[in-house]
């Protein structure tokens, strides 16, 4: 079973996401074991700060590298032994998430991801404790809980059996070098709307190659970079 630790100091936000739907369920056929660890239960008495002023000034708050590293050796004594663990940080100046990342995390027995803000956390837990700083995409968000979630799901989706056949990744857009295709279900004509005759005609064969070459197109049109990288 994969050991996921989230270190957060907004738990109820990553537990709402974990305990639903498919991960929710992965859990539940121990596939997968979600531990949220609350950042300020590994703070000092009497103020439980998590945070400070940043060295040589400038705007906003620094998590303070105490008490991530001491989530970290708890999770060094916690995680299953030599499988490996990596450390995850979302920030938006890491590596663009994409299939590849996903899976190679997918493949890692023990994971932890410290949800932090962007010029937000003391770079000796970076330098010193995290494997992969994994960006979600060029935009900024508010905080590294959703990030996290992101990356986790589209991880925790790749792991064996965590998906049932009706849900299978094998023909989503990234898991092969095509974008998905168009899909559709009754009533074969909805508001004058109507499903391409292909679709209804029973004819496997033609179906087929109706969506390979629907799906090549919407590659080409959308993602012309991928598809070149993809095609070699
Ligand atoms: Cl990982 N975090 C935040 N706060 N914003 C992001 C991001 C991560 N990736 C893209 N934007």
């Amino acid at each position: 079973m994969k050991n996921i630790f989230i270190l957060t100091p907004f738990p109820d936000m990553v537990n709402a996401i974990v305990t639903e739907s498919i991960l929710g369920r992965a859990q539940k056929k121990n596939q997968v074991n979600f531990k949220i660890l609350n950042l300020f239960d590994f703070s000092d008495p009497p103020h439980h700060r998590i945070d400070d002023y940043p060295f040589g000034g400038g705007a906003g708050m620094i998590l303070k590298p105490e008490p991530i590293f001491r989530a970290y050796d708890k999770v060094l004594l916690e995680q299953s032994k030599n499988h490996g663990l990596k450390v995850v940080f979302p920030t938006p100046d890491g590596i663009i998430l994409n299939h590849e990342k996903a899976k190679d995390l997918a493949e890692t027995n023990n994971l932890l991801f410290i949800c932090g803000h962007y010029k937000g956390i003391d770079q000796r837990v970076r330098d010193e404790l995290v494997t992969d700083e994994i960006s979600i995409g060029d935009y900024v968000i508010t905080g590294g809980e959703l990030a996290s979630m992101v990356i986790l799901d589209a991880t925790v989706r790749l792991i064996p059996g965590v998906l049932n056949s009706y849900e299978s990744a094998k023909t989503d857009s990234f898991a092969e070098p095509l974008l998905d295709c168009s899909h559709y279900t009754r009533p074969e004509i909805y508001r004058k709307m109507k499903v391409p005759d292909i679709l209804l005609s029973g004819n496997h064969e033609k179906i087929k190659d109706w969506k390979k070459s629907s799906r090549i197109k919407k590659t080409q049109e959308r993602r012309p970079d991928f598809f070149e990288k993809n095609k070699k």
